[in-house]
């Protein structure tokens, strides 16, 4: 090893991945670039896929097709990370809950009614059932260009709780609330079932390749504050604190999506090594309360790439000027939309890169 690696152990290797410099705490200029949903329908050989694959879920359980459509957005736009083509609802079918995928009306799963469904629920079996996902991550790892980060992630307790008391996607969530405000005690403990589940599944992620891992809590902005940290904030920590202790080096982005002001509470206490910012985050005030503290990733409005051009461009240039001064990962605040022109996709590329080298 050179001096400066026995100087300080944490430096990163000079040979390594773009985006895994930025979550050791170095700044990257152009930043480093992936998009959340970067596999999908918006692009039509993942349609091709899927139309093969028989159902969405036969496509997550299957690992050479759900290799071959995590690798899609990476030969069509050269992204800096490649997500796992999977699902955050992949855990309550582990764990025995019915779950199905309608065709325009996205997951339904047969709802827990109360702590008394818990019972049926099996964590004893998660490892086993998620070994097609543990594949698809090996043959990701074999078949990645060099340059390329692989990204595991998981849902939050929270946001996949809310999935498994509503049964599916919710406007008002009036049923988990009902449940967690009536019975703490109980709520809790279906949280704390997703939070043994969540880091021993993320912790399996890593040994079958994953190099980063992202927490989506896409549900944490709906509470008061002493529910969010109840119920979002204390078990992101609580799983943080797992897969750490597990494997101390793997970096975690945790997105919190319309967390508002707690995006500094989540900074603080969690111990992620970045956060996610949703598309309503103001951008001078993310670098002066968020940036210093962790890495900060985000947070293009999805539908600018509906519109594309200039409308697009303008976005695209006010978000790195105002985030690339320090440490940063050009992504979407939400989810790609399956109506985006992938033309609209190339042309973010192309200005994200030529963003040249300029000192801090
Ligand atoms: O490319 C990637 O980002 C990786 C794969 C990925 C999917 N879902 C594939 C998917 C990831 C990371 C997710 C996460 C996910 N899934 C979240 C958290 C992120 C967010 O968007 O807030 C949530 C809440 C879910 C649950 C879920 N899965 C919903 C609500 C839906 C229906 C929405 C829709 O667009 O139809 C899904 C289905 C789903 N997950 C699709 C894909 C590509 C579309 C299914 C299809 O191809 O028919």
């Amino acid at each position: 090893p050179s001096d400066t690696q026995m100087l300080d152990a944490s430096l990163p290797a000079a040979d390594e991945k773009r985006l895994l410099r930025v979550l050791r705490g170095e700044r990257q200029q152009p930043p480093p670039i992936w998009l959340m949903r970067q596999a999908g329908r918006y692009l039509a050989e993942y349609r091709t896929v899927r139309a093969e694959a028989g159902s969405f879920l036969d496509l997550c359980y299957n690992p050479e097709l759900a290799c071959e459509v995590t690798l899609q957005p990476i030969r069509r736009f050269g992204f800096d990370a490649a997500i796992l083509f999977s699902d955050i609802l992949v855990i309550p079918h582990a764990l025995g809950q019915k779950l199905w995928f309608e065709e325009g009306r996205g997951p339904r799963l047969e709802p827990l009614q109360g702590a008394g469904d818990l019972a049926a629920l099996d964590p004893g079996r998660i490892e086993e059932r998620l070994q097609p996902v543990f594949a698809t991550l090996g043959l990701l790892q074999k078949s990645l260009p060099a340059e390329t980060t692989l990204i595991g992630f998981a849902g939050a307790p929270w946001t996949v709780a809310s999935y498994m008391i509503e049964g599916g996607s919710s406007r008002d969530f009036l049923k988990s609330k009902r449940w967690a405000y009536s019975d703490p005690e109980g709520f809790a403990r279906l949280i704390g079932l997703l939070v043994e589940a969540t880091a021993g599944y993320l912790i399996a992620q890593v040994e079958a390749g994953a190099e980063v891992l992202q927490i989506f809590d896409s549900w944490s902005g709906v509470w008061p504050e002493p529910e969010f940290r109840r119920w979002c904030l204390a078990p992101q920590r609580e799983i943080v604190r797992r897969v750490k202790a597990a494997h101390p080096q793997v970096p975690i982005i945790v997105f919190p999506r319309g967390a508002g002001p707690l995006y500094v509470a989540v900074a603080e206490e969690v111990g992620a090594d970045a956060l996610s910012l949703d598309t309503t985050v103001p951008l001078d005030w993310a670098a002066r309360h968020l940036q210093p503290k962790v890495a900060v990733q985000g947070n293009l409005d999805p539908a600018l790439l509906l519109v594309g051009g200039a409308a697009q461009d303008a976005a695209v240039d006010r978000i790195l000027k105002q985030l690339g001064q320090g440490r940063f990962i050009f992504n979407l605040g939400h989810g790609i939309d399956k109506h985006t022109p992938p033309e609209h996709v190339a042309r973010l590329m192309e200005r994200v890169r030529a963003q040249h080298s300029t000192p801090v």
